[in-house]
């Protein structure tokens, strides 16, 4: 930090950085944002500050740098007592001029991330051995960046798969329980049978999405035909729906879908509806959530001169998901574990024939926000140099 101004008689505290940069800062920000050991609890990462207690309208009576241009110090009208505080790095971090926030935006964003290009992203399970930190880095890295990433050789025990999930995040139990099976078994879900899936995010019947999921093929015969597991990037795939056909895109931000899945002859029936818009657009203008499953989107309770236009645009995203445009396909192997991005990532399965042998896979979920907090810390103290990644999650960061 260079140099400080004060502008506006006091509203605003200008920044000059030693590159030449500029940011502004209003002065309600500043003293809200105060970083001194009263109004900010490091250790915790708490504001203890009482807003209400300082007076409406914040001036700035005083501005200086210290600490050799690595802290700025402010002083409020009718406050004289206290010196608000700020560390220089933290508050170039925080720079909302327009040029910051856009590459900011830019850099996060999910569709700048890498795409599958011709081959999984791959990481071999006996690396872990070697160093279980830089095993769980390079999985979490290619989930951040690709939305999946193929665990090989993992040890074909049943229940392995939360073994492996409880490495990047605590399990997230749904209505199937901490784990579940796949298997053709002729059951009401038709995950559990041979037949063909389309593409689908995993139960958005719930609030919160499963946000990771992780399927191990515990056997897969090579007699069985078919059960190719497919997957798309479903938030590029919304980005060329939005740049072909604007208003279909603007509506399925608008009108909702309802998402429902009920399940009375379970031991544990279910009753599950959540009806939520297919695309949600932050406020940048930016696509932050897909919601899609064509299977348990049922008759959706919207207004009637919705309807129409709903069905016209929900046609018009099945289409252009059958063109199948950055589709990867491949064939899980015995022993083989995927960990995807459930907010991003779309998969689906083609039908497959037993012809006498077994496909058995097993799966469970894991949170979201575990898995980027995950990602985050072990690049920290690895010493990776990353951004902190949008996943897809809804938020615009
Ligand atoms: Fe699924
Ligand atoms: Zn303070
Ligand atoms: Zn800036």
């Amino acid at each position: 930090m260079q140099n400080c101004l004060i502008k506006q008689d006091g509203g605003i505290c200008d920044v000059v950085w030693k590159d030449g940069h500029e940011s502004s800062y209003h002065s309600t920000w500043l003293r809200y944002n105060c970083q001194c050991k009263k109004c900010f609890r490091e250790f915790s990462g708490t504001y203890t500050i009482d807003i209400l207690s300082l007076p409406e309208v914040l001036s700035v009576t005083k501005a200086e740098v210290h600490n050799e241009g690595k802290a700025l110090k402010t002083w409020f009208q009718g406050e004289s007592p206290h010196m608000t505080e700020h560390d220089a790095d933290w508050l170039r971090s925080q720079c909302y001029c327009d040029n910051c926030l856009d590459c900011d935006i830019i850099k996060r964003d999910v569709i700048n991330s890498q795409k599958c290009a011709g081959k999984l992203p791959t990481v071999d399970y006996n690396t872990i051995d070697k160093d279980e930190e830089r095993f769980k880095f390079n999985v979490l890295k290619q989930v951040v960046d690709s939305g999946i990433c193929l665990i090989q050789n993992v040890p074909i025990t049943p229940g392995q798969v939360l073994k492996v999930a409880s490495m990047f995040g605590p399990i997230y139990s749904t209505l199937y329980g901490n784990i579940f099976d796949v298997l053709d078994r002729k059951a009401e879900n038709a995950a559990y049978t041979n037949l063909l899936l389309p593409f689908h995010q995993d139960q958005p019947q719930y609030e919160s999405m499963p946000g990771v999921q992780l399927l191990h093929a515990l056997r897969f015969d090579s007699s069985v035909t078919g059960g190719e597991s497919q997957i798309l990037d479903l938030f590029r795939a919304a980005e060329t729906f939005r740049r072909e056909n604007p208003k279909y895109f603007q509506t399925l931000c608008e009108v909702p879908c309802k998402f429902e899945t009920m399940d009375k002859k379970r031991s544990h029936p279910v009753f599950q509806e959540h009806q939520k818009p297919h695309f949600v657009v932050d406020y940048f203008g930016k696509l932050v959530a897909v919601n899609w499953h064509p299977g348990i989107a049922v008759a959706t309770r919207v207004r009637f001169d919705d309807v129409p236009r709903y069905y016209e645009a929900y046609r018009g995203f099945l289409k252009l998901l059958e063109r199948k445009e950055g589709m990867f396909e491949f064939r899980l192997k015995t022993g083989d574990l995927i960990i995807f991005n459930n907010r991003r990532v779309a998969h689906a399965r083609s039908a497959f024939e037993n012809n006498g042998g077994v496909r058995h896979l097993q799966g469970t979920y894991i949170n979201l926000d575990d898995l980027k907090s995950n990602y985050m810390t072990l690049a920290i103290k690895l010493g990776e140099n990353v951004t902190p990644p949008k996943v897809g999650n809804g938020s615009s960061f």
